[in-house]
């Protein structure tokens, strides 16, 4: 209720540009030097890979799970794929896979921190920085996650975060990069002041979603509300997190806005209403993810790994019938996720070739699509409701 008038009202009251002092919040929280403020997290990634020049014949190393747009944010410019498979324990890249996948054309590095787990970046780093080969931190599960006492998203060169509606925090579409390296932090200046603004009318548009996601979404109408919003958006009447042609996974003529253009005011209104309570945010996350480890272990079920710093945005839980309890999940009103379903979501999995991955060389990753159900993790998430989760997904799901 609180955010739903500060949205309603903000443009009465921030008379100056708020970007700036969200930009300023981000830094300060973060510790970091460099933060660009960007349309979506996928713009960010797309930014550093701009700002390097990369384009064919350069490769980038990328999980073989996760999303598509990670992998289009280069690959529209050109560059090529080259996938590592993950551990099945802590849904990262191992360090000796990420190794062995670098070859003298590797330019990048994306190292994603999957769920909130922290994955390691610093003896890829140590690797990479002599070949001067890029680590990025793909950190949109992964705001107030810490390594060794520092934010994930800030150890390597850059970090992407990602402020979409399910996200740690969220913006309605948003995201921010945390730059470390200051030379890729001009860098990556300079090209950002070349991105597009958001046109008028996608911002009127993106406030009243903002105001009616506020309105209408809590955690018991969260899957209905997803299924209605999903109708909406592959009818083309609200913006959505691409378009109809990116969930299919369809091919792209030159490079659409969405991954490359500056945020806009209502987003960063909702980011510094946001930036008030990231402590209480990240304490709740905390909370019900003991509540779920707890409860798991009570069942006689393994909980998800939690390496000290860890704080999860989804928490992952492994069944056999993954679309059934997903279904069910949504007509009881139970917010449960089902990242990822492909190993590039969201996208069916006969269009992978066409982004350079044949699915059956990474049967961990198959395997997670196939079983992981993530239970839910934010700041509205009570005790309760994750109590009431965990026990749907005891009774209804094959636990694997
Ligand atoms: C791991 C990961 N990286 C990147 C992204 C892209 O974020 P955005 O949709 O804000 O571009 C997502 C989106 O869900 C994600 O899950």
């Amino acid at each position: 209720m609180r955010r739903l008038a500060w949205l309603a009202t903000a443009p009465l009251r921030i008379r100056d540009d708020p970007r700036p002092g969200y930009a300023a919040a981000l830094a300060a929280r973060l510790r970091s030097p460099h933060v660009e403020l960007t349309w979506m997290g996928r713009t960010g990634l797309h930014a550093v890979c701009r700002a390097l020049g990369i384009g064919p014949g350069d490769e980038v190393v990328v999980s073989a799970y996760t999303c598509v747009v990670v992998v289009r944010s280069f690959a529209l410019l050109g560059a090529s794929p080259v996938y590592c498979d993950i551990d099945p324990a802590t849904f990262n890249t191992p360090v000796q896979a990420v190794l062995d996948a670098i070859t003298s054309r590797t330019r990048v590095v994306v190292l994603q921190h999957t769920y909130g787990l922290p994955v390691r970046v610093e003896p890829i780093l140590a690797a990479c920085r002599p070949r001067g080969i890029t680590v990025v931190e793909d950190a949109c599960h992964a705001f107030g996650t810490t390594i060794d006492g520092r934010p994930a998203g800030t150890l390597a060169d850059a970090g992407f975060f990602s402020t979409q509606w399910n996200k740690p925090f969220s913006t309605g579409f948003g995201g921010f990069l945390a730059i470390s390296n200051p030379d890729l932090a001009g860098k990556v200046a300079a090209a950002m002041r070349g991105a597009a603004r958001a046109p008028a009318v996608r911002t009127l548009q993106l406030r009243a979603q903002l105001l009616a996601h506020e309105a209408i979404v809590t955690p018991r109408t969260h899957g209905l509300a997803q299924a209605a919003y999903r109708w909406l958006y592959s009818h083309g009447l609200i913006l959505g997190s691409g378009t109809p042609t990116e969930a299919a996974g369809g091919r792209y003529h030159g490079v659409p806005d969405e991954y490359f253009q500056g945020m806009s005011r209502p987003q960063a209104e909702a980011g510094l209403f946001e930036a008030a309570r990231f402590d209480a945010g990240i304490e709740r996350r905390r909370a019900v993810s003991a509540v779920y480890a707890e409860g798991l272990a009570r069942a006689g079920i393994e909980p998800a790994p939690s390496p000290p710093g860890t704080v999860y945005s989804r928490y992952p839980v492994r069944v056999r019938n993954k679309q059934d309890l997903a279904r069910e999940a949504m007509l009881a009103g139970i917010p449960i996720g089902t990242w990822f379903e492909t190993p590039l979501h969201p996208i069916p999995l006969a269009r992978h070739p066409d982004f350079g991955m044949d699915p059956d060389r990474f049967p961990a990753s198959l395997a997670a699509c196939r079983e992981v159900v993530n239970l839910p993790a934010t700041l509205a998430t009570t005790d309760a409701d994750a109590e009431r989760a965990l026990a749907f997904v005891l009774r209804k799901g094959r636990l694997a």
